[in-house]
């Protein structure tokens, strides 16, 4: 089973968003039993972002060894599996969030891990807890230096760095292009997801950008992310589906529609 980290130094990168469509995909489309962790306790947004709000048992409650990690697992109707943390800010007393890595080694389902930002201890308790670390950055110097840092603890840990995810990508000229995000991190870039509109409007309905909207623009960034992680080729289109495209674009260009 695989345990993989969302890490960004910063707070409001994109590690839940990412954690959410990544988690879909991988469970849904990929036939990879996955479920996604809020390891972030002080802000929880997972299950917030999904609109799952009254969890019975939380990862609040496995940590305090009150429930086993299976039965704190909760599942949205979209299929996506989670493991919330408490919104109740009571749940975060007798809390020992160095814990998490112990309990998280008994799961039998591949993990994503959401973590909190930064190297506090929340971080780095998420960082420890898993075997491979997947960063994201905004193109932005200060979210980039933040990686490097984060990279450098990852490495002392001895975890396995996949690389790094662009996020919010809107193309203007003052954004860091890849070459200097490589540079600065020391990380590969392995993703790149653009600004894009609907995936605010996905999370506001409470769903992964898959189900809100498959024509999306970014539902290809994070396919082919999915796809790298799992080291699955993207299925080629049909012949057939691509002909239907070229048509389509050409029934723009000649006749408007
Ligand atoms: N690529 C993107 N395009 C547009 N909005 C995005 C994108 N990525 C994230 N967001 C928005 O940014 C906000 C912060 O993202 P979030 O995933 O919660 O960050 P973090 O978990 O790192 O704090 C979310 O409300 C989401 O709507
Ligand atoms: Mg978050």
């Amino acid at each position: 089973m695989r345990k993989i980290a969302i890490v960004s130094g910063k707070g409001g990168i994109g590690k839940t968003t990412l954690a959410i469509n990544l988690g879909y995909l991988l469970h849904k489309k990929f036939d990879f039993d996955t479920t996604v962790v809020d390891c972030n306790l002080t802000t929880p947004h997972l299950s917030v972002n999904l609109g799952l709000y009254n969890a019975n048992r939380t990862l609040n409650d496995v940590l305090r060894g009150k429930a086993r990690l299976e039965e704190a697992i909760i599942e949205h109707p979209t299929g996506i599996k989670i493991l919330p943390a408490s919104i109740e800010l009571k749940d975060l007393e007798n809390i020992e969030i160095g814990n998490l890595s112990g309990i998280l080694q008994g799961s039998n389902s591949n993990l994503i891990l959401d973590s909190a930002p930064g190297l506090g201890r929340e971080g780095i308790a998420a960082i420890s807890a898993a075997d491979e670390i997947l960063f994201v950055t905004q193109p932005y110097t200060t979210a980039v230096v933040d990686i490097y840092r984060c990279g450098k603890i990852a490495e002392k840990l001895d975890k396995k760095i996949l690389g790094v995810v662009v996020n919010y990508r809107k193309g203007f000229k003052h954004e860091l292009n890849d070459n200097e995000i490589e540079q600065l991190t020391e990380v590969p870039i392995i993703g790149t997801i653009p600004y894009d509109m609907e995936i605010e409007k996905s999370l506001a309905a409470k769903l992964p950008l898959h189900v809100y909207n498959q024509k999306a623009p970014s539902n290809v960034n994070f396919h082919s992310l999915a796809s790298h992680i799992t080291g699955n080729k993207i299925k080629k289109e049909s012949f057939f589906n691509r002909l239907k495209n070229i048509f389509k674009k050409e029934g723009r260009l000649l006749w408007g529609y």
